[in-house]
C-alpha cells in the first residue's frame, strides 16, 4: 500500500517522522462517509508502519472545515441495524486513533461539528484555528452523537458542560472551546500548520516509549481510581528502565549533552 491508495486523504511528511493526514472533502466541508472512515484507519496503521513514525497531525482541507460531521447525506435513509453499523465503523476509527502507539494532534480549522468533534477528541489534543467552531448537534437532527462523543466531551470539559453542549446542540466558538478546555491554544489560521508541526517536532525529539506511556496514562486517568493509574505509572515507569531510551536520557544529562533517542 502506498499514499496514493487513500483517495479521501491527503497523507505527507512535515518533518522527519512528523505525519500529516489531511481529510479532502472539502466541497462536503470533510464530512465523514464509511469511505472516509476506513481509509483513516488504515492510514493510521500505515503511517504507525513507517519506521521513523513519530507525531500524527490530523486536520481537514480547504478553509471552512475540520470536519462537519458525520455524512448526513449518506445516513439518512439508514435503518436502525445499518445506523449501528455505521457507528461501530466510526467508533473503531476513533479507538484506533485513541488506541494509536504515536501522539495525534488535531489541527482544527474551520466547523468541526458532530462526528468531527468526535474526531478531534479522538486525538490526545487539540489546537484551533480562531475560525474553528466545535459542537455536538446530533440532537437537532433527531440522535444523539454516534462515534463516542457523549463518552469523551464529558472527560474533556466535564459532565456539566458536556450535557449542555450535548442537550442543546449549540456551537462554540474557539475562543470558548479554549475556555472549557476542549481545545489547549488557539491561533490564526495561517499558523496552525506551522504550530501544529512544531509542537509535533517538540514531541518527536523526546523519547518514544516514554511519550507512549505517558499518552496510554492520561488516557486511563479519567477511568481509573488514582491508586490503579498511579500503579500503572508506576509499572510503566520501571518498565522504561528496561529501556535503552532511559539510559540514553539519563546518560545524556549527566555528560551534558542532547539525547539522541531511538525508541528501543
Ligand atoms: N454531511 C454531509 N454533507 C455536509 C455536511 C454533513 N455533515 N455538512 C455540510 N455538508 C455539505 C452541505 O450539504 C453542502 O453540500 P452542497 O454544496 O452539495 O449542498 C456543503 O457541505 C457546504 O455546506 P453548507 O452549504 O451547509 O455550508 P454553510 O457554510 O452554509 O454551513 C454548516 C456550514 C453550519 C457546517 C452546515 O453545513 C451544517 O450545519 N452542517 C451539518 C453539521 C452537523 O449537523 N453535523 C453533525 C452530523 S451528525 C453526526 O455527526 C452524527 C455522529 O455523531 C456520528
Amino acid at each position: 500500500m502506498n499514499v496514493a491508495a487513500f483517495t479521501q486523504l491527503f497523507i505527507t511528511e512535515q518533518q522527519p517522522g512528523v505525519w500529516l493526514i489531511t481529510l479532502n472533502r472539502p466541497k462536503a466541508l470533510n464530512a465523514l462517509n464509511q469511505q472516509v472512515l476506513e481509509q483513516l484507519a488504515s492510514a493510521v496503521a500505515w503511517i504507525e508502519s513507517q519506521p521513523d513514525a513519530r507525531v500524527l497531525l490530523i486536520t481537514g482541507s480547504g478553509d471552512k472545515a475540520f470536519a462537519a460531521g458525520a455524512d448526513i447525506v449518506e445516513m439518512k435513509d439508514l435503518n436502525a441495524q445499518q445506523a449501528r453499523d455505521f457507528s461501530q465503523i466510526g467508533m473503531a476509527t476513533m479507538h484506533r486513533i485513541e488506541n494509536s502507539r504515536l501522539p495525534v494532534i488535531a489541527l482544527v480549522n474551520g466547523f468541526c461539528l458532530g462526528g468531527g468533534c468526535e474526531l478531534a477528541m479522538a486525538c490526545d489534543f487539540i489546537l484551533a484555528a480562531d475560525n474553528a467552531v466545535f459542537g455536538q448537534p446530533e440532537v437537532t437532527l433527531g440522535v444523539p452523537p454516534g462515534f463516542g462523543g457523549s463518552q469523551r466531551l464529558p472527560r474533556r470539559v466535564g459532565p456539566g458542560m458536556a450535557a449542555q453542549l450535548l442537550l442543546t446542540g449549540e456551537k462554540v466558538k474557539a475562543d470558548e472551546a479554549l475556555r472549557i478546555g476542549l481545545c489547549n491554544q488557539v491561533m490564526p489560521p495561517e499558523q496552525l500548520l506551522e504550530r501544529g508541526v512544531e509542537m509535533a517536532a517538540a514531541i518527536a525529539k523526546n523519547a518514544p516509549l516514554a511519550v507512549s506511556h505517558c499518552k496510554r496514562l492520561v488516557q486511563v486517568s479519567g477511568d481509573q481510581n488514582i491508586e490503579n493509574g498511579c500503579r500503572m505509572e508506576s509499572d510503566l515507569f520501571g518498565l522504561s528502565f528496561a529501556t535503552e531510551d532511559q539510559k540514553e536520557g539519563m546518560g545524556a544529562f549527566t555528560e551534558r549533552r542532547t539525547a539522541e533517542f531511538t525508541g528501543q
